[in-house]
């Protein structure tokens, strides 16, 4: 297992947001977490990333404990993050974008390439040459040298999954891919992920479209109230009666 959750639990001044929550990913998986609104979804992706650490439990990745280490600490163990709204530099192009997103550029690094510096050329041009390989994978070479923001949203997602790939991570946590993409962009953006998840990486996210999450994931974790009611695959969630309950008993299932 790459990641493995034991027992977490997050409080916010009284308020149980996760509580004892256990669960592990696969390497090379495609692991959703899905739950009604103020499940608790995502405080889980916010100890995993370290913006806050947990109250209690651990958080295993790659076999060390992460629980409570800074956010760039995480981030250069090799867990990327998105954001269920879009965050681009508003006025680089999508390559440029990419390039930025790498991680460990030493302030050293960046001062030789303003310098000119022969290594630093070369340093550049690979990571130029890394972020377009991520942009053919993910079918965005053709919009490199647009303003990332002109693209339409539903391009904008494939930016961000770019960035994170660009971090070179083992895992990626993506906080609902899909919102505001139609069926077809959203079924495409399943196809791109199929694409990350076959380069060995693996992926957690955050989702409400119940048909792409049905769609997409090896695996399933169900959260209500803070608590894991349900894990499984998809057949099996979409029969459980907590998690038809969960989601019958809520207002409306969705954030
Ligand atoms: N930073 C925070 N401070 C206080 N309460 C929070 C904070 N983040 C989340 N909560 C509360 O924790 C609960 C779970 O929220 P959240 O993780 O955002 O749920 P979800 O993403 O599943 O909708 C909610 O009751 C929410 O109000
Ligand atoms: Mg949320």
């Amino acid at each position: 297992m790459i990641l493995a959750l034991e027992s977490v639990s997050k409080a916010f001044a009284g308020l149980q947001a996760l509580a004892e929550v256990s669960f592990a990913v696969a390497p090379g998986a495609i692991t959703a977490v899905i739950g009604p609104n103020g499940a608790g979804k995502t405080t889980l992706f916010n100890v995993v990333t370290g913006v806050f650490p947990p109250t209690r439990g651990s958080i295993r990745f790659l076999g060390r404990d992460i629980a409570g280490l800074p956010p760039e600490r995480i981030v250069g163990l090799g867990i990327a993050r998105t954001f269920q709204h879009v965050h681009l530099f508003r006025t680089l192009t999508v390559l440029e974008n990419v390039m930025l997103a790498r991680h460990g550029h030493s302030r050293a690094e960046a001062l030789a390439c303003g310098l000119g510096l022969p290594w630093a050329r070369r340093e550049e041009a690979a990571v130029r040459a890394q972020a377009l390989e991520y942009l053919d994978l993910l079918g965005l070479a053709g919009e490199r040298d647009r303003i990332a923001p002109e693209l339409p949203l539903g391009r904008q997602r494939y930016v961000e999954l770019a960035r994170a790939l660009a971090t070179e991570p083992r895992l990626i946590l993506l906080d609902e891919p899909t919102a505001g993409l139609n069926e077809r962009e959203a079924h495409e953006f399943g196809e791109a992920l199929f694409r990350v998840r076959q380069r060995g990486i693996a992926i957690l996210l955050i989702e409400h479209h119940m048909g792409f999450v049905m769609t997409v994931s090896d695996r399933i974790v169900v959260l209500n109230f803070g608590r894991k009611i349900a894990e499984g695959g998809p057949p099996e969630i979409q029969k459980s009666p907590a998690v038809i309950e969960a989601y019958l008993g809520s207002d409306d299932g969705r954030d």
